[in-house]
């Protein structure tokens, strides 16, 4: 095949087995999602550039690097979503969500895009499975989000997820360490990467997630924002670690961990996968983010899952999918009114919720029967003239091969039903 071209770096299709499995996965999580009172939000798949640099910090990673900006045709800069917070935010505020009441709980399965060094779970276009809780700033909240993403792993197989749990505190108690970070790393000014002395004087908690060797090296001694959190932030934090200890929630204290977004404050958190050796997901509080976006003074939080890495760890831990939904019934047709009519009795079973299927490429009997076979029909049928004018078909069950005449014209969805059952009756 001369294909004109193939599909971009970093992105994968996903043909109709991967989506099987991967709406299984979906689905745990949305119900997940929903038992805990969350409603889906679609935002846009782009938004005004200002959103994503003002949302995320323009010394981030994401910011600097892998955002996928563009002039569209009027001249204004847009960018594909990178992550799904900002929207979030932005249409909570703008669709006035708030006005019901809080806590406002949101949750989406959106595709993100980030022009990154595509590897083993790093794509540039990926969906995320995320929550956003507005609202909400006790430390229940924090606790119960994080309670959810371990249910949903669980439901899911994947047993080996862990979590790394931080509080980098809040403006306040990450003024003095800012201050602290900025000294120890100007100390060592002449191992940092380019990238992290242009964020010494504008962002230095941004090189504790540089992945530069020195740097990474250098991160290790540096001062920990435990150390410095004010006495309502250690509260916080001493309340969440106690309210995950009551729900039966392992954790790892990771005082390094500071997550690659700027809006986070307080609680942060990961979900490494130790069999694949990167983080399924991971989240945090953000409670300046909604005021930084135009809103009221808001708490926030959430988290967001790696759809694509998630389902890296499904496949790893030979995780089992539901079967897929087989075709129950085949109705072969010979000629032009036979055919019609098989289209019309598919239809019939449609309507009962029965998976059923005729030919539509123009094939002969043999044919047909063929494809039932390779399509797995439980059950078959001829109609032809015969069958037409007498108005009653053979119904073959494929497997025993035992046959029962039914009635194609009314009754014939009683007739179906009475020998389907008595035939999986037999079964047992
Ligand atoms: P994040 O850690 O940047 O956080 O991304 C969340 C998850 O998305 C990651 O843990 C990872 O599983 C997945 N992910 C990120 N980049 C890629 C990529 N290039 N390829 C495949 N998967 C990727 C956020 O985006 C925050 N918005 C999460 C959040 C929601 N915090 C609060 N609310």
């Amino acid at each position: 095949m001369n294909l004109i071209t193939k599909a971009p770096k970093g992105t994968q299709d996903l043909t109709p087995e991967k989506t099987r499995r991967w709406q299984a996965a979906e689905q745990v999580l949305i119900s997940e999602a929903r038992l805990n009172g969350f409603g889906e939000i679609r935002t846009p798949a782009f938004e005004h550039t200002e959103l994503f640099q003002r949302g995320m910090g323009d010394v981030t990673d994401v910011v600097e690097k892998q955002m996928y900006t563009f002039e569209d045709k009027g001249g204004r800069s847009v960018t594909l979503r990178p992550e799904g917070t900002a929207g979030a935010v932005r249409a909570m505020l703008e669709n006035g969500l708030y006005n019901a009441g809080y806590p406002v709980k949101l949750y989406y399965n959106l595709p993100c895009y980030r022009y990154e060094k595509p590897q083993a779970g790093r794509m540039r276009e990926f969906r995320t499975f995320g929550v956003e809780v507005f609202g909400a700033a006790e430390p229940l909240a924090d606790a119960q989000i994080i309670a959810m993403a371990m249910s949903a792993f669980k439901r899911l197989g994947l047993e080996d997820v862990g979590l790394q749990l931080n509080s980098i505190g809040c403006p306040e108690c990450r003024r003095e360490y800012h201050k602290a970070l900025k000294d120890y790393f100007t100390a060592n000014k002449d191992k940092l990467c380019d990238t992290c002395l242009s964020r010494l004087d504008r962002n230095p908690l941004r090189i504790l997630d540089c992945k530069n060797p020195e740097c990474k090296e250098l991160a290790k001694d540096a001062p920990v924002i435990t150390d410095y959190l004010c006495a309502d932030c250690r509260e916080h934090f001493g309340k969440v670690q106690e309210y995950l200890t009551a729900l039966g929630i392992e954790y790892e204290l990771d005082p390094g961990l500071v997550r690659g977004l700027d809006y986070y404050t307080r609680t942060v958190f990961e979900f490494p996968s130790k069999s694949l050796g990167f983080a399924l997901g991971g989240g945090g509080r953000y409670d300046g983010l909604v005021e930084e976006m135009g809103g009221s003074p808001t708490p926030g939080l959430g988290f967001g899952l790696g759809m694509d890495r998630i389902m890296l760890a499904l496949e790893e831990g030979r995780v089992e999918f539901p079967e897929e939904d087989k075709c129950e019934v085949y109705i072969a047709a010979m000629g032009d009114k036979a055919q019609v009519k098989a289209l019309a009795l598919t239809d019939t079973l449609h309507r009962c919720g029965i998976t059923a299927d005729c030919d539509i490429c123009g094939r002969g009997l043999k044919a047909q029967m063929k494809y039932a076979g390779k399509i797995g029909a439980k059950f078959s049928m001829v109609l032809g003239e015969d069958e037409l004018a007498s108005g009653m078909a053979a119904l073959k069950d494929m497997s025993s091969g035992e046959t029962k005449k039914v009635r194609v014209g009314e009754g014939f969805v009683d007739d179906y039903l009475t020998f389907s059952t008595a035939q999986d009756d037999l079964s047992f």
